[in-house]
């Protein structure tokens, strides 16, 4: 994509984010961050009479990360160390992520959101961005799906592989990710599209079973065997399988040494029409795998940190599968994969 076609994309995004003329907007980059993702930003930002410039910082690769690979985790470390760069951020109206591992799970992102700027991490190919730019009408599907999370007490998902769990929703913590931030504090990725419960109760049994198909991030993996995890009491408490994909999830998780990687963190389904299945097997490590998290109809649920559980932990599984049915209070949401329920259902689907 040439640069002046990249920065009216990027204005398109721009402006869902509410960008003002006057608006200070920080550009948070490390050395491998995308550099005409970087000038895009700023022309784009300047052209409409916001105030753009960009934090260049370094990244440091720690030794205490030596017992897990941990990328994908959404946790950069490039703040750190840079407690003035946090400071001066929050005072910001908009940050960009421009980092490659981003600062979603990053405890300085807390910082920066609570001190009222919002933040926009970029981080998909540039025909990703463009096809999951967002509409009105998903925004409306998507919170509409956030209703009907807030109405529920319990979501059971069952599939034909032997999926069958129960989560109480009781006290969960409920997002719709619109895929922009247009309000003080908030957070968002560009390309996002799905509903999720944070769920805060320990009263989650059963067993999901991952069939082909399915995929494991941040592995950015398609499972290819059956694999049980079973829940008790809200933690995996068993992960079987006799496939490599049984194998990597235990060997990653144990290695963490960490009892919050086990905890459940948040379910919900993906409600982008334009999010492909299919997408992960080309593109690779190059994306950080929106299409694969937010295509529609999925069941999407995650292990590892868990704010609405008061539980942090830097192993974090996101787990789109398909062809999955989930039940809300015993009401139909989704079946086999495909949505139903009437006031989520896009026309003509
Ligand atoms: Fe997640």
């Amino acid at each position: 994509m040439d640069n002046v076609a990249l920065a009216s994309l990027f204005r398109k995004e721009f402006e869902w984010c509410c960008v003002a003329a006057g608006e200070s907007v920080a550009i948070v980059t490390e050395p491998a961050s995308s550099p005409s993702y970087v000038a895009a930003s700023l022309a784009s930002l300047a052209g409409m009479g916001a105030q753009p410039f960009q934090v260049m910082l370094p990244l440091t690769l720690r030794t205490d990360d030596i017992a897990v690979v941990a990328q994908g985790s959404g946790a950069s470390t490039i703040l750190a160390d840079f407690p003035h760069v946090v400071e001066l951020l929050g005072k910001c109206g908009l940050v960009i992520d421009l980092t490659l591992e981003g600062l979603v799970h990053s405890p300085e992102t807390k910082t920066v959101l609570a001190g009222g700027a919002r933040m926009l991490w970029i981080r998909e190919p540039a025909d990703a961005l463009a096809r999951l730019l967002p509409t009105a009408e998903r925004v409306g599907r998507i919170d509409r799906s956030v209703e009907l999370l807030r109405s529920a007490k319990e979501m059971i998902v069952t599939s034909k592989a032997g999926t069958r769990l129960r989560a109480n929703l009781e006290g969960a913590l409920l997002t719709g990710s619109r895929g922009f931030c247009a309000e003080r504090g908030r957070w968002a990725h560009w390309g996002q599209g799905l509903a999720a419960a944070y769920v805060a109760s320990l009263d989650v049994d059963g067993e999901i079973v991952l069939d082909i198909g399915d995929i494991v991030f941040p592995f950015n993996r398609y499972v290819d065997g059956r694999t049980t995890l079973r829940f008790r009491e809200g933690f995996v408490e068993a992960i079987e399988g006799e496939g490599l994909d049984a194998a990597l999830i235990r060997d990653y998780m144990a290695r963490w040494n960490d009892r919050n990687a086990y905890g459940i963190s948040h379910v919900g389904w993906g409600l982008h029409e334009r999010g492909l299945w299919h997408a992960l097997s080309l593109y690779g490590s190059v994306a950080m795998g929106l299409d694969g998290r937010v295509f529609e109809g999925n069941f999407l649920f995650s292990t590892g940190p868990n704010h609405a559980a008061g539980r942090q932990s830097g192993c974090h599984f996101d787990i789109p599968m398909r062809n999955c049915s989930i039940f809300l209070d015993g009401t139909p949401v989704v079946i086999d994969g495909v949505i139903v329920e009437p006031s989520i259902r896009r026309a003509g689907a």
